[in-house]
């Protein structure tokens, strides 16, 4: 474990909130609700280190400086469907980002990841995109999302999900190294499906009422 490269978020909320989440008798408008409350606190942590400038306002009893967020534009990049659950929890911390959506799936058969939609913000290149999915299993969709947006021009990378297996940072980490993996936990590993160990399930599924 002490060879992967990711930052793992402790806070109690989001430990409590995942908890829930992972019980299989969470129904979907709980399940929902919960990944876009875990979602916005985590967005919060990840743009601790965000720089800020300071500007010259006037309140309405004087002038002074205060600090606003400067540097690079975010986009937000949920990995369609189930980053589609993480999209409103972090569009509601950084109301003025930008959208692109990825679509991949994983053939349930191959484990691969298959291609379907991509739409971006033109600027792609100038903004830090925030790519979105609550699973990161053999860390193939992702991988794959993340070669698509540099193909793209993107420069400036973070990946954001729920639950990772270490199967699959150790592939992002070796594909991508220039990307920071932020989750909320790092589970055992993965099962003979590929699915994370002891995980939450199909994330897709449960968000959207497919199972
Ligand atoms: C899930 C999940 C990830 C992927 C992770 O998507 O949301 O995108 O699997 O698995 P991997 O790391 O092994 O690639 P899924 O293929 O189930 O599609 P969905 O989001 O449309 O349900
Ligand atoms: N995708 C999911 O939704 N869950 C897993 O455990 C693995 C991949």
């Amino acid at each position: 474990m002490s060879d992967l490269k990711i930052n793992v978020i402790n806070h109690p909320l989001i430990q409590h909130k995942l908890t829930l989440m992972r019980k299989e008798t969470t129904g979907t408008k709980d399940f929902r609700e919960l990944l876009e409350e875990i979602s916005m606190l985590m967005a919060y942590e990840i743009t601790r280190d965000f720089p800020l400038k300071e500007i010259e306002i006037k309140t309405p009893v004087t002038t002074c400086k205060s600090k606003v967020l400067t540097g690079k534009k975010v986009g937000v990049v949920p990995i369609l469907r189930a980053g589609l659950g993480m999209l409103n929890g972090v569009v509601n911390m950084i109301p003025a980002a930008r959208v692109g959506h990825v679509g991949m799936y994983r053939d349930p058969e191959t484990l691969k990841p298959v291609e379907y939609y991509c739409k971006l913000p033109s600027d792609v290149s100038e903004r830090t995109l925030i790519v979105v999915d609550p699973m990161l299993a053999t860390g193939g969709s992702s991988a794959a999302a993340l070669s698509l947006l540099k193909a793209k021009g993107a420069k400036s990378i973070i990946l954001m999900c729920l639950v990772v297996a270490p199967e699959g940072v150790r592939v992002v980490n070796e594909e991508h190294p220039d990307v920071p993996i932020y989750t909320a936990s790092v589970d055992e590993c993965l099962n003979e499906h590929g699915y994370i160990v002891p995980g939450l399930g199909d994330a897709g599924d449960r968000i959207f009422g497919t199972l």
